[in-house]
């Protein structure tokens, strides 16, 4: 493995926890003495069936392929190497690494990646030029000044409609890339370039490596205020915050991250001096936007737009957050203002006090609920209270739950008591709902599967076991265990300690299904201990296997021979096959 030894990265891999790390990126409960959270890896809406375990350091999920150790599940959720993924986890750990030596992996989409790159200088320098003249202006109406434009690396498409393509194609970049990569696009008569006279914000991944493009008009007219870059392999929409990796330090810092509609209200906010915001672009915000402010900070504040839209973006978003257990804050603007007009109009003394002063999501609920409903008229108020109850048991905060329904009694003139054993009974339903057991695959194992099964999980947990099945050797029949048992022997030689975590590591290298068997395995509910009696019997058992595949198969050959000597000589080995086997039997 180059220049670091496999001993370094098994320090790196034992350094970390996987369930701090996975916990990062996916919610997880204790159960039992697994952590169980939402798989990261299908769409695992309603059961949690991917399970953690700290004691072995690997993660399998229940409905999916998904297994591994914390390298693999890096290299799989980032889509990154393995390289890259034990840089994170060294980082991680407090371990330097020779940076040289990570950096050198290839990625897939490099040459998009450095394309991309060689855009955004492009653009940055043109709106220096003569061309840029007019979009600086507009930018400085906008009250946009040149510090920002730097630090959020705003620049410029050119009326020129091939200039961009032109300049990558004679750098070398090939022109059906730059399609893909949703920077160059074909018309009738030859390439263009994606954007032309638009002011351009580049959007850079949770890395900060540009990625992707908003172009905006700034003068003359078009049908759209903003173009934005398509899903390509490495931009997608849903799974990445405007300004995320700058806001990230300060988030951490605050334990707050802020997330507003537009890059224009990060632009302002951050020019105001509030630096822990990000913008989900006008989308609905995704669980994979949700989990990403989870990663960031604790207290999440939405800040939408003070409309309508921005009202109803404040519900999803909370929703979402919610589902992985985040209970938002909220902060409204006055006069349909997004922040960006906001902080123009009022300041940004007047946004940080409201920001220092955000409503509990229960608070937000409450009184947008409320609006619009006459208390006299029992139906509506009925209507109002259970509305309130149901939004209630969503909320995990017990503080928070008092005291939203202590304001709802007063309110309602409602008993406290009636309301909290309300309360409790929707929570009982809710929670029926939440505990059912995902609809579990039905695997069935032959009792030669489980003895082959049974055998390798030992082999993982034991050295005895281990060496019993080195001495007796018995020839796995399925070639998958057999080669995972060859692994795991191979392993423990040149190592004299076996390790499932670090296996995975090995085998992850070069062996992706053996990686899938050994984590199923691995998890499999076997129990902890084992007596020589029970090994001896699995050995028994595959050996029994051995023979039955053994004699079918002389059998199908006997079939089809007509010479009468060789059936014969047949019908002895199944003879001595069967005695072999009434041995192993008798013992
Ligand atoms: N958006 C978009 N295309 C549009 C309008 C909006 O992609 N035609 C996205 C942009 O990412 C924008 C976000 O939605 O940042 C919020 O939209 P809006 O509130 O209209 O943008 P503003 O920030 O108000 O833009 P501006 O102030 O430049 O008009
Ligand atoms: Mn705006």
């Amino acid at each position: 493995m180059d220049k670091l030894m496999k001993s370094d990265i098994d320090n790196i891999r034992n350094s970390v926890d996987i369930v701090d790390i996975i916990g990062e990126y996916v919610p997880l409960v204790k159960e039992g003495k697994n952590y169980k959270g939402f798989c990261p890896f299908h769409n695992d809406v309603n059961h949690p069936s991917f399970s953690v375990s700290r004691e072995k350091q690997i993660y399998k999920c229940f409905s999916c392929p998904a297994t591994g150790n914390v390298f693999t599940f890096l290299m799989e959720k980032e889509s990154i190497s393995f390289k890259e993924a034990l840089k994170i986890v060294a980082d991680k750990a407090g371990i330097t690494l020779n940076i040289g030596y990570v950096k050198e992996q290839v990625n897939p989409f490099s040459k998009m990646y450095e394309a991309y790159d060689i855009a955004f200088k492009f653009y940055r320098n043109n709106i220096n030029t003569k061309e840029g003249i007019e979009a600086k202006e507009y930018l400085k109406k906008r009250n946009i000044d040149e510090d920002i434009i730097k630090e959020f690396g705003i620049g410029l498409s050119l009326s020129n409609r091939q200039i961009l393509s032109d300049l990558l194609i004679k750098k070398g970049y090939n022109i059906d890339m730059l399609v893909k990569g949703g920077l160059s696009f074909l018309g009738d008569n030859g390439y263009y370039d994606m954007y032309y006279k638009r002011i351009m914000f580049p959007l850079w991944d949770t890395f900060g490596k540009v990625v992707g493009f908003s172009g905006r008009i700034y003068n003359g007219d078009s049908a759209s205020k903003y173009i934005n870059t398509s899903e390509t392999p490495i931009f997608k929409k849903g799974e990445l915050l405007y300004n995320y990796h700058r806001a990230k330090e300060e988030a951490k810092k605050s334990k707050t991250i802020i997330i507003v509609e537009g890059f224009m209200d990060v632009i302002r906010c951050y020019a105001a001096g509030i630096k822990n915001v990000v913008a989900s672009m006008g989308t609905a915000v995704t669980r994979e936007q949700a989990m990403l402010l989870k990663r960031l900070a604790p207290n999440v504040i939405l800040m939408f737009d003070g409309d309508k839209a921005g009202e109803k973006a404040t519900f999803a978003c909370s929703d979402e957050l919610s589902k992985i257990g985040i209970d938002a804050l909220v902060v409204r603007l006055e006069e349909n203002l997004d922040p960006d007009e906001y902080i123009l109009k009022y300041g940004s003394e007047r946004i940080k006090a409201k920001l220092d002063n955000p409503m509990s999501i229960m608070d937000f609920k409450l009184s947008h609920y409320r609006e619009n409903v006459n208390l006299e008229n029992s139906t509506q108020k009925a209507e109002y209270v259970q509305t309130m109850l149901n939004e209630l048991s969503r909320i995990k905060d017990p503080i928070i739950r008092e005291i939203t329904l202590q304001k709802l009694s007063i309110d309602s003139k409602l008993d406290k008591t009636f309301l909290e054993k309300q309360l409790k009974d929707i929570d009982s339903k809710n929670n029926v709902k939440v505990s059912k057991e995902p609809p579990k695959k039905e695997v069935k194992y032959s009792k030669y599967d489980m003895a082959q099964r049974a055998l390798i999980y030992y082999m993982l947990k034991s050295k005895e076991v281990l060496k019993i099945y080195n001495n007796k050797m018995p020839y796995m029949p399925d070639e998958k265990y057999r080669l995972l048992a060859r692994e795991i022997v191979s392993y423990y030689k040149i190592n004299g300690i076996i390790n499932t975590a670090d296996l995975i590591t090995e085998l992850s290298q070069y062996n992706k299904e053996l990686v899938s068997l050994v984590g199923e395995i691995a998890t499999s509910p076997f129990k902890d201990d084992y007596s020589l009696d029970e090994i001896d019997d699995y050995i028994r058992v595959i050996n029994e296997y051995n023979i039955k595949v053994q004699k079918k198969e002389i059998l199908e050959q006997m079939k089809k021979e007509s010479d009468p000597m060789k059936k014969v000589q047949m019908a002895q080995k199944i003879v001595e096959l069967k005695m072999r086997g009434d041995c192993k039997d008798d013992k």
